[in-house]
């Protein structure tokens, strides 16, 4: 039988790759994993006996878009948070960031666009779903380079015109995975006036938004609206597995304008997957606290300030701004995630795995990505071992 020829090409998945290369060899020590990016702080508290007072709500069929209480409560969420008015029907309930950042460019991709092929933008390296999303809707994906030179963030305009004007789609991920930078204001006002002039959307990936060093990241929604930028320029996808240490909830949603989401939320009634009821109610209750999220970015902030104390002599050595991976430069990300692995038992994921090659250069391979999400002692160990090993 065959099978699709449009994925035929995508590259293995960063994990299995890291598992071939690490595997045959022992640990030099004591494990310590700062590969995956999985949250491990506390979830909120009163996560448990919500759900149980909702369980009879498994026997429903749920709300397709999201319940109008959920609904109500991100919106109130988004007016705290950014201090924008985002009515209910410009919001849509997900299971997790992933699936929406794939399925709303399903809904939203045009097949052609000015009768070329449409291209979608991508920031070099990046979170993996993005380009499958291009792939899928039949787009030609291009990949921008966001590295040091560049601000770790993708200089979308420094690109010729015949490729902004096919482009359908640009993906911006702030704070951004692995680097960590976190857009200014003045970068996506730029990038969504540049969206307007070629006529394409800006799909904002702020999964990480609330996990900030110094100030809370400005996100695309209110600055589209400072900018008085039509909203269905721009997505902004929001979840709770970072916000509020509840990856395994799979639960997020994506807002942008009436339009967008009328097309997001009609492919979902034939085809999606609705969060079940309880998981709902959960959800409606953690985006109306803050409370677990401040004590969450304060557990972050302590590992950060261990990190700098750890990293004092190092000059290469920088915080990110936001999230919770450390992008630290090495001369080969895969031979130094294997030096670690063999002589301390540390795991690492090489910076090669999270980009792609484009004209002989990858990005990401002078660079290991350390996800800060182990318990403060552990993370200590791991950084002191990993410092030890690779910088001195
Ligand atoms: C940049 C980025 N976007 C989206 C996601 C997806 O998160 P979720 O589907 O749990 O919301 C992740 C998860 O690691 C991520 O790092």
């Amino acid at each position: 039988m065959d099978y699709p020829e449009r994925f035929a090409n995508l590259p293995e998945y960063a994990f299995p790759r890291l598992r071939a290369l690490l595997d045959s060899h022992a640990p030099g020590g004591e494990a310590v994993a700062f590969t995956i990016g999985e949250p491990r702080h506390p979830m909120p508290a009163f996560v448990g006996e919500v759900l149980a007072q909702s369980l009879a709500e498994f026997g429903k069929y749920p709300a397709n878009d999201g319940t109008p209480e959920l609904l109500a409560a991100i919106s109130a969420w988004l007016k705290r948070r950014f201090h924008v008015e985002v009515a209910e029907n410009r919001i849509m309930a997900l299971n997790g960031t992933r699936e929406g950042l794939f399925n709303a460019a399903v809904a939203l991709s045009p097949e052609t666009k000015r009768s070329k092929k449409p291209v979608v933008l991508i920031p070099n390296p990046f979170y993996q779903v993005y380009a499958v999303a291009a792939v899928e809707v039949g787009a030609e994906p291009v990949f921008v380079p966001a590295t040091e030179e560049t601000g770790f963030l993708p200089d979308y305009a420094s690109l010729p015109a015949e490729v902004l004007d096919r482009a359908t789609i640009a993906y911006l991920c702030s704070p951004a995975n692995p680097q960590g930078a976190v857009a200014p204001r003045d970068y996506l006002a730029q990038l969504l006036h540049l969206a307007e002039k070629h006529d394409f959307r800006v799909f904002a990936d702020e999964c990480y938004s609330e996990l900030w060093r110094e100030a809370p990241p400005p996100g695309a929604l209110e600055v589209a609206a400072a900018e008085g930028i039509d909203p269905e320029r721009v997505a902004v996808f929001h979840s709770l597995s970072k916000r509020s240490n509840l990856p395994g909830l799979r639960s997020g949603f994506v807002a942008s304008g009436v339009e967008n989401i009328r097309h997001i939320r009609r492919l979902r009634a034939y085809a999606g997957a609705p969060l079940p009821l309880p998981i709902q109610r959960v959800s409606e209750r953690v985006w109306a606290d803050e409370a677990h999220v401040v004590e969450n970015r304060a557990l972050y902030a302590e590992k950060y300030a261990d990190a700098a104390e750890i990293f004092a002599g190092v000059n290469s050595f920088r915080l990110p701004d936001g999230g919770f991976f450390l992008w630290l430069p090495v001369p080969d990300g895969e031979e130094a995630a294997l030096k670690l692995w063999r002589e301390t038992g540390v795991r690492v994921l090489p910076g090669a795995y999270l980009a792609r090659e484009v004209n002989g250069e990858n990005p990401g391979k002078g660079y290991i990505r350390v996800a800060l999400v182990a318990p403060r002692e552990e993370t200590q160990r791991g950084l002191i071992r990993l410092r030890d090993c690779l910088y001195t």
